[in-house]
């Protein structure tokens, strides 16, 4: 089914950011950092709800690079909580057919976060089914200068000249169709530099729901919401009708 009618097409690719943990942490009179261990749960919940819906990739925000500004306390939490994540959970994505990667600028974790990773990619490499993509010291910005550095590298001969085609196979999710639906939840309505170069056509959906509290159901909704939008692409509404008929009778 053509995927630039919305219509009944579950999206390819889904990016979430996961946001809200905080504030629903410190509405129970929790430090923050509760609110970080009850978003696991919320990961596991969607993960599956993902993968028996079909959709092919889903990509989540989990750390950005801006948020190393946060308390260190904070941020050791979260580190301790990712290693944790891939020290029980990567045997149940493997036995779930699930593959999983990581983006970001590893440089600054710690080596033993960085072997843990690069074992679940490796023990996982061979999944053929959800590919689940944690965005970790990731930053949009960061993503197209290192694809620019790469590029250049690739063609030290030219100066000038290249073309978005050129460009996009160094961005670091190149394995990936661009995400066809982007969910925030926690209210806010920015990217905050997640995907900036892949979500340029992308269908937004942003949720009050805190991230800790959203589930199998809340993908649900969202996909449903994606279902009726129309995608145009810069084509006229008349163009798009047509040639989702034409398609269907193709
Ligand atoms: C998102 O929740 C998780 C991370 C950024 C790691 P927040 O921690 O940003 O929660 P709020 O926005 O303060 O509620
Ligand atoms: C975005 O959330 C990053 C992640 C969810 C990992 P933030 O809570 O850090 O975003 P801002 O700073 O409020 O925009
Ligand atoms: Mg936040």
């Amino acid at each position: 089914m053509s995927s630039s009618t919305g219509t009944s097409a579950v999206p390819r690719h889904i990016a979430i950011i996961m946001d809200g943990n905080g504030r629903w942490a410190r509405r129970r009179f929790m430090p923050r950092v509760a609110g970080h261990r009850k978003g696991v749960e919320a990961v596991r919940a969607v993960v599956k709800r993902c993968a028996e819906r079909g959709v092919g990739y889903l990509t989540l925000f989990a750390f950005s690079s801006e948020n190393w500004r946060r308390p260190a306390e904070e941020v050791n939490f979260l580190m301790q909580l990712f290693v944790r994540a891939l020290e029980d959970e990567v045997v149940r994505l493997h036995e779930n057919g699930i593959r999983l990667r990581v983006v970001g600028d590893l440089g600054r974790f710690e080596p033993r976060l960085v072997e843990l990773i690069r074992n679940a990619e490796a023990l996982t490499e061979g999944n053929t089914g959800l590919n689940l993509t944690i965005a970790a010291n990731y930053g949009g910005r960061w993503d197209i200068l290192q694809a620019v550095e790469r590029m250049l590298k690739a063609h030290p001969e030219r100066r000038d000249g290249f073309t978005e085609q050129e460009l996009a196979p160094h961005l670091s999710m190149a394995y990936a169709p661009e995400p066809d639906l982007f969910i925030r939840t926690g209210g806010e309505q920015r990217i905050s530099n997640f995907l900036l170069w892949q979500l340029a056509y992308t269908e937004l959906y942003f949720t009050d729901s805190l991230w800790p509290e959203f589930n199998g159901a809340a993908i649900d909704e969202a996909i449903k919401s994606y279902q009726q939008r129309e995608r145009r692409f810069g084509r006229t509404s008349e163009q798009v009708q047509s040639a989702a008929a034409a398609g269907q009778h193709a």
